[in-house]
């Protein structure tokens, strides 16, 4: 009796444990795929979006044309994310991958920022390209380089990275990113510009900087 419920007890945390695994990535595919479908009638919480029947997926279900379209990078950072993941392409549902193309101004700066959910590795089609990423805690070690038409860079999942366009001409970039789904936490917009704003007691101390500092960083968002 005693064996059973350590039998028991070892099922449950195996199972706790697999379903853990499972849930820290985008799931391999069980089937061919899974082009997701907007179903808010549905009570059910799935990891991804729930799948339309395979019989009636089409070629456009696979299929994007808007990274054919520089994106507009007259802004203050002068540069332009043009994502192509499941929200763009419904068919990448379950198949943990995407695209996103990065366009860039003279001296434009992608800004620092995280994928949750994705490993990236970019390359460069246009333009010169200043990028890096710094490690976790506690070196938090910045590991840069300038990137050429044609070269290649990986950002590590979770790592803060940015890149600046360091030449005269306009850049473009293509990131690949290893989800359906990577999402993107912009380290500034989120500690200064996050809704309702964080108290100032924490930025203050957490940047060891005055409150007027924090007051007008946070105007900026
Ligand atoms: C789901 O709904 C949103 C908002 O209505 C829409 O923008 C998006 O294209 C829809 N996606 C699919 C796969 O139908
Ligand atoms: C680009 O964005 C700017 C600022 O929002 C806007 O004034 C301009 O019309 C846009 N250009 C194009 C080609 O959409």
């Amino acid at each position: 009796m005693k064996k059973m419920v350590i039998n028991t007890l070892a099922c449950i945390a195996l199972l706790a444990m697999s379903f853990f695994l499972a849930s820290a990535s985008d799931p391999s595919p069980l089937q061919d795929f899974c082009v997701a479908v907007n179903d808010t009638k549905t009570t059910v919480f799935v990891n991804g979006k729930v799948c339309k029947d395979p019989k009636v997926a089409t070629a456009n279900d696979f299929f994007f044309s808007g990274l054919r379209v520089p994106g507009n990078t007259s802004n203050k950072l002068g540069s332009m994310v043009t994502p192509a993941n499941v929200a763009q392409i419904p068919g990448l549902n379950t198949l943990g991958i995407s695209l996103a193309r990065v366009d860039y101004a003279p001296y434009g700066l992608n800004p620092p920022h995280t994928h949750p959910r994705a490993t990236e590795i970019l390359t460069v089609l246009e333009g010169t390209l200043y990028v890096g990423f710094v490690t976790s805690n506690p070196d938090n070690r910045l590991i840069s380089k300038v990137l050429y038409k044609g070269d290649v860079f990986v950002f590590p999942e979770g790592l803060i990275h940015f890149q600046l366009n360091v030449g005269k001409t306009k850049a473009v970039a293509i990131a690949a990113l290893s989800s359906q789904n990577p999402g993107v936490i912009t380290i500034a917009n989120a500690v200064f510009g996050s809704k309702p704003a964080i108290s100032a007691d924490v930025l203050t101390k957490a940047f060891q900087v005055d409150k007027k500092v924090v007051d007008y960083l946070q105007s900026q968002f």
